[in-house]
């Protein structure tokens, strides 16, 4: 048996002083989510998106509910499920939905499609049971507040979480609205299969967040898995991929991380990514990278 754990994150950024306590109170209760199943003998699967569900209801961040609008003036999240046997399922340019990790999740049980986006994956959800949310519930004061400002400038605050189960099953998720101005039809890192989102039995499970653009072009959570792969340990690992993504791209961001055997680690090159964690039954949590 593994000593279950789990780590989340809600999205690298600035983090002005008066969100930081928000932030973290969000973050933990994500992760406090998450770990009652694990505590409970469940799945990292369910784990994963258990805290992304929390995570994508709070108007703090930037995924479901806290969604940013494009120029439009609509919402169009991304997201990703994958657990270590390499299953993963993902949807993108999703109008108006307020529990994307939901669907991905769909996706990945049923194993047919690897990744749906735009009006397919809102088909797909109706004949799963699931539907888009009326969009008068679907944008947060602060999402509204960000578009007026059109405050373009910035690297997304998407949320995610990785988990390791009892039975050392990982899994990972991603979520969110992309980035504030963003074109319509614009797709980031968060539901691509290794940039933003990954997990494999072999190394660990990590999810990012920053500057989508950037991160797809380093793939980074792939990256991040061979680094593991290769010996790192998980804080090695976050640092060595955020480094390369910076030096590389000049693309900001951050990642959290859970190896396969059970060690969380985050890094992130922005001033803030507030993530929680539970690992051995303990709440940790923080915003600034030490
Ligand atoms: N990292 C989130 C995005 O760029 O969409």
């Amino acid at each position: 048996m593994a000593s279950p754990a789990i780590i989340v994150h809600g999205g690298a950024g600035t983090v002005a002083d008066e969100r930081r306590a928000g932030c973290i109170a969000g973050v933990e209760r994500a992760a406090q989510a998450g770990w009652e199943v694990l505590a409970r003998g469940g799945p990292a699967l369910d784990a994963v998106e258990a805290a992304t569900r929390v995570l994508e209801d709070d108007p703090e961040f930037n995924a479901g509910y806290g969604a940013v609008l494009n120029r439009l003036g609509t919402v169009e999240v991304d997201a990703c499920i994958m657990d270590g046997r390499l299953r993963a399922g993902a949807v993108g340019a999703v109008p108006w939905m307020r529990h994307p990790i939901t669907l991905a999740r769909k996706l990945l049980e049923a194993g047919e499609h690897v990744m749906l986006v735009g009006g397919g994956a809102l088909l797909y959800a109706r004949e799963h049971g699931l539907s888009g949310d009326p969009p008068d519930t679907m944008i947060s004061p602060r999402a509204r507040e960000r578009h007026e400002k059109a405050l373009t400038t910035g690297v997304g605050d998407t949320v995610g979480a990785c988990a390791i189960d009892r039975d050392g099953g990982l899994a990972a998720a991603t979520s969110t609205g992309g980035t504030p101005y963003k074109r319509p039809g614009r797709i980031g890192d968060s539901p691509l299969v290794g940039a933003g989102n990954y997990a494999d039995e072999r190394a660990g499970a990590a999810s990012a967040t920053g500057h989508g653009e950037s991160i797809i072009r380093v793939v980074l959570c792939k990256g991040l898995a061979d680094r593991l792969r290769a010996g790192a340990t998980s804080d090695e690992a976050a640092r060595a991929a955020i480094a390369e993504l910076v030096e590389r791209t000049g693309g900001e961001g951050g990642v959290i991380v859970v190896d396969k055997q059970g060690r969380v680690g985050h890094f992130t090159s922005t001033p803030r990514m507030p993530w929680a964690a539970v690992v051995d039954g303990r709440l940790q949590s923080g915003a600034e990278q030490p």
